[in-house]
C-alpha cells in the first residue's frame, strides 16, 4: 500500500475555492479534494492562507487495533502532549467513540498531557478505510500581524490572495527570483518575505513606494523596492507578479495595462497577472500563453471579481 508522508487540511471561503485549487496545483502539483490533500511534498502551513494544518504521518493501518499497536511500538515519551481527532469527509465515528479513541492514544504515549499549551500535538483521523496517526502542524496565523502594517492602501489585495500569488509564482521554490512589478504598498511582498521567498518590488508612485518600504522594514524584512516605471527595470526575474492598477482609484487605460505587461514581458518569461477586467487578448498579443486561470469574487459583491492568469512566454 502506497501512503504519502503528509495529509494537508484546507479551509477557505467558497469565493476563494478556485484560487485555493490553483495554488495547490503549483505547490503540490495536484488539487485538494474535499478540503484534503495527500502528498510527499513538505510545505509550511503558514505559507498559505488556505492550509489549515499538515499531519506528518507516523503510523497508519486499515485496522484501528493494529494502529494502536504500531503507536505503542514507537515508544513515544513526551511531556505536555495533546491528541486531537480530525474528522474527515466520510468518517461517521460518533463523538463518544472519538473521545474513547483519543484516550486509547493517550494511554499509548508516555508522559503527562497538556490540553492548553501542548509541547506537541498528535492527531488521529480516518479516511477512505485507513486510520492515520501523526504529528499535527497547524497554520499558526503569524502572518495575520501584517494586517497591522503601518501604511495601507485602498487598492490593496487581500492577504490570502497575496500569499497564493507568491506560491503560484514561486512554484514551491524559495530560491526563485520574483518581482512584484506594481507593488503598491507591498501586500504581496510582505507575504513573500514572511515565507522566505526571494522577491523585489517596483512602484512608479514615490509616495506609495515609500509606504511599501516602510511596511517592509516595520516587520524587519529586507527586500529591494525600486521607485521606477516598470519599463526602466533591466534586471531579469524568473517570475513576476503583476497586480494591475484597477480603474477605481488609479486611472488605468488599456494602454497603461499594455505598457505594464509589455515592459514586464521584457524581463521575465513567466508571470502571474491579476486584473478586474478580461485582458486575455492583451496577454496573448504580448507573446505569452495562458497556462492556468481562476476567478476570485468578493464576498457580498457579486459584480466584482479578480481574475488571475498564469502565463509563460511562447516558444
Ligand atoms: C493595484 S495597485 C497594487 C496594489 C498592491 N498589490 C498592494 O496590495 O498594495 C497597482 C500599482 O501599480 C502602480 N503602477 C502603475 N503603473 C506602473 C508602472 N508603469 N510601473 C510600476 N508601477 C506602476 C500604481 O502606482 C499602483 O500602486
Amino acid at each position: 500500500m502506497h501512503i504519502n508522508k503528509y495529509i494537508y487540511c484546507f479551509a477557505y471561503d467558497n469565493t476563494e475555492s478556485e484560487l485555493c485549487k490553483l495554488e495547490s496545483r503549483y505547490i503540490f502539483s495536484k488539487e485538494e479534494k474535499n478540503r484534503l490533500l495527500f502528498s510527499n511534498i513538505k510545505a509550511e502551513p503558514s505559507c498559505s492562507a488556505y492550509i489549515k494544518s499538515r499531519l506528518d504521518i507516523i503510523s497508519f493501518s486499515e485496522h484501528y487495533s493494529t494502529l494502536i499497536n504500531e503507536i505503542k511500538k514507537e515508544s513515544l515519551r513526551i511531556e505536555g502532549f495533546k491528541v486531537e481527532y480530525l474528522v474527515f469527509d466520510g468518517d461517521t465515528t460518533e463523538y463518544a467513540e472519538r473521545l474513547k479513541k483519543l484516550r486509547d492514544i493517550g494511554y499509548s504515549i508516555e508522559g503527562i498531557h497538556d490540553y492548553y499549551s501542548p509541547t506537541i500535538t498528535y492527531a488521529l483521523c480516518y479516511y477512505e478505510g485507513i486510520w492515520y496517526f501523526g504529528i499535527l502542524n497547524k497554520n499558526n496565523l503569524a502572518w495575520h500581524k501584517h494586517k497591522q502594517k503601518p501604511c495601507s492602501y485602498s487598492n490593496s489585495i487581500s492577504i490570502s490572495i497575496a500569499k497564493a500569488l507568491v506560491n503560484i509564482a514561486a512554484e514551491a521554490n524559495k530560491e526563485k527570483k520574483l518581482l512584484d512589478a506594481c507593488c503598491g504598498v507591498g501586500t504581496i511582498m510582505l507575504e513573500a518575505c514572511f515565507a522566505g521567498n526571494n522577491i523585489e518590488g517596483c512602484e512608479i508612485n514615490l509616495k506609495i513606494c515609500m509606504a511599501a518600504r516602510e511596511n517592509i522594514s516595520h516587520f524587519n524584512y529586507t527586500a529591494n523596492i525600486y521607485h521606477s516605471d516598470i519599463k526602466d527595470l533591466s534586471k531579469r526575474y524568473e517570475a513576476a507578479i503583476i497586480d494591475l492598477p484597477y480603474n477605481l482609484f488609479t486611472r488605468s487605460t488599456d494602454n497603461d495595462i499594455l505598457h505594464i505587461i509589455e515592459s514586464t514581458a521584457k524581463i521575465t518569461d513567466r508571470f502571474v497577472i491579476v486584473s478586474s477586467s478580461d485582458i486575455t487578448n492583451i496577454i496573448t498579443n504580448t507573446g505569452f500563453r495562458i497556462l492556468d486561470y481562476c476567478s476570485v469574487s468578493k464576498r457580498g459583491k457579486i459584480n466584482f471579481a479578480r481574475k488571475i492568469w498564469v502565463c509563460e512566454k511562447n516558444g
